[in-house]
């Protein structure tokens, strides 16, 4: 079976600073930033190419993250993101915010407060600072910080995949700060008061590799089935990693991050679906209040570049053991939506994880959607270990939902990661925490038990004896948090 594309093999374009350009240049796993490079627009760079420096990102017109009408202009890392996703799509490089004798207002505030020295870093953290200017319900003036990054008038995780070697970030900061707000008439707030530029059909195949962008989950599934060896690619946050870094080539990659059946959210009262496409920060805006574990979790989930492609069916289709989403869904007793061209089954997330990368999921099918059950009130926590606070992949992730009715434990999820070939369940802890009171002693004693869950290796990230003295202390320091109001 051939599967139909109106538009297949069509030359493409994007929208680059206004300006349509050609994409055809483009290999099938080009990133973007390789490819606005080759068209002239070096501004932005490449500083690493692993997506932990922000020297590449870019400004692209998005759907609101809240949800709301019109677009937004979000900023991303262009050297992970594959150059073919951006086909119809409106791009902004640092070249299209300002120029040398007309500069933009936040790269005029980082020329008065001294915020770029060597300049290697500058492009990219001006258009992390555009992004924030522009961004919808940002305030004039910085709010105190919020423990919920997005909750303040100033996002406090806006600059946090950007790294500068020289300024030491102060005068960076402070040219954030100082920045203000921009005017109505501003081009670029105008622009958000139009719809995102939709997503459109693309097959572009060169030297033997692929890339397609499907027109619906239908034809995606459908590619899948045909093709055993298709990569399903969305924010390409990991995959972008492993074609940079890894020389990954798959031979066809099926983009799924713009598909709308993977894009839809469902907010109940007893439940939340979330669709397997939306970005972690599309996630992060629009369930805010809702699960307390998970408005724990975005924030400590790599960084607002990262968050702004990455996306949940992509956290857990990599299936990796310091996968961060993953412990929490686990305590939280969230649930796979599989999807296939033969139709749809859940499974359990504790069901998923079968070994080292590896799951039930079978080639043909997609994760469409996780569907999480609202938890009873009580004590919440995500306590992640990592070398760096932002931006990092966990060493160990302990998740904590414990319900509690009148200071007793009447249900208990504990979710671990980094511990294990899998992220997995701690079940024996959960036992010993289950219908007694939630005080120091029990701390202590279910603690114990914790400290003997999973198998802790030694790596890079963490010792076998570093791990499990984490564990040995979570429950611990969870009660000392519960106890002084802090989780
Ligand atoms: C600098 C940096 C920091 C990071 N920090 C963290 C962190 O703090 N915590 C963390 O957990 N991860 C982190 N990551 C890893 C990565 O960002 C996440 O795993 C992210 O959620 C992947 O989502 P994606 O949409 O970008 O996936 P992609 O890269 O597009 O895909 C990843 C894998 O999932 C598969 N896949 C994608 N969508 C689906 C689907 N719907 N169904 C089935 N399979 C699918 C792909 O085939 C691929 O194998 C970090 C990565 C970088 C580069
Ligand atoms: S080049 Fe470092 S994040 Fe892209
Ligand atoms: S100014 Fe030199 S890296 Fe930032």
């Amino acid at each position: 079976m051939t599967v139909p594309f109106a538009t297949a093999d069509v030359a493409r374009t994007a929208s680059v600073n206004g300006r349509s350009l050609a994409l055809g240049s483009a290999a099938p796993h080009d990133s973007l930033l390789d490819w606005l490079r080759s068209q002239g627009l070096t501004g932005a760079k490449e500083g690493c190419a692993e997506g932990e420096c922000g020297a590449c990102a870019v400004l692209v017109a998005r759907p609101r993250a809240d949800g709301a009408e019109g677009s937004q202009w979000v900023a991303l890392n262009a050297c992970l993101a594959p150059a073919h996703a951006f086909a119809g799509q409106e791009i902004v490089t640092t070249e299209g915010l300002g120029t040398p004798t007309d500069l933009h207002p936040v790269q005029a505030a980082m020329a008065a407060d001294g915020g770029s020295q060597c300049g290697y870093c500058t492009p990219g953290f001006v258009c992390s600072m555009a992004a924030e200017y522009y961004r919808p319900g940002r305030g004039a003036t910085p709010a105190e910080a919020a423990p919920d990054a997005q909750a303040g008038e100033h996002d406090e995780h806006a600059l946090s995949g950007n790294l500068c070697r020289c300024t030491g970030y102060r005068p960076i900061l402070e040219a954030m700060a100082a920045v203000g707000s921009p005017a109505d008439a501003d081009p670029f707030v105008a622009r958000g008061a139009q719809p995102p530029p939709t997503a459109i059909a693309v097959d572009v195949q060169a030297a033997g590799q692929r890339f397609v962008r499907p027109a619906s989950l239908d034809e995606a599934l459908a590619l899948l089935s045909e093709h055993p060896d298709a990569v399903p690619v969305a924010g390409a946050t990991d995959l972008g990693v492993q074609v940079n870094l890894a020389f990954s080539r798959p031979p066809l990659l099926v983009a799924l991050d713009r598909l709308a059946e993977l894009r839809t959210l469902q907010v109940g009262d007893t439940e939340l679906v979330l669709g397997a496409g939306l970005t972690l920060t599309e996630i992060e805006q629009r369930t805010a209040g809702r699960i307390p574990l998970l408005d724990l979790l975005w924030p400590q989930f790599a960084s607002r570049l990262i968050r702004n492609a990455a996306t949940l069916g992509g956290n857990l289709g990599t299936a990796s053991p310091i996968g961060d989403s993953a412990p929490a869904l686990l305590a939280l007793d969230a649930v796979l939506v599989l999807a296939s061209s033969h139709g749809t089954r859940e499974v359990a997330l504790t069901d998923y994880f079968t070994g080292y990368r590896r799951t039930v999921r079978r080639p043909d099918e997609l994760i469409a959607a996780v569907r999480i059950p609202v938890p009873a009130p009580g004590v919440a926590a995500f306590h992640k270990i990592a070398k760096r606070r932002l931006d990092d992949i966990s060493g160990v992730a302990v998740a904590f939902r414990l319900d509690l009715v009148d200071g007793v434990v009447t249900g208990a999820g504990i979710g671990l990661g980094g511990v294990a070939a899998t992220p997995i369940r701690a079940r024996a802890t959960e036992a010993a925490l289950v219908g007694r009171p939630w005080n120091e002693r029990t701390a202590a004693e279910a603690g114990a038990v914790l400290a003997t869950e999973g198998t802790p290796m030694s790596d890079q990230r963490a010792s076998a004896a570093y791990r499990a003295a984490v564990l040995a202390t979570a429950l611990p320091r969870l009660h000392h948090e519960s106890t002084e109001g802090r989780s």
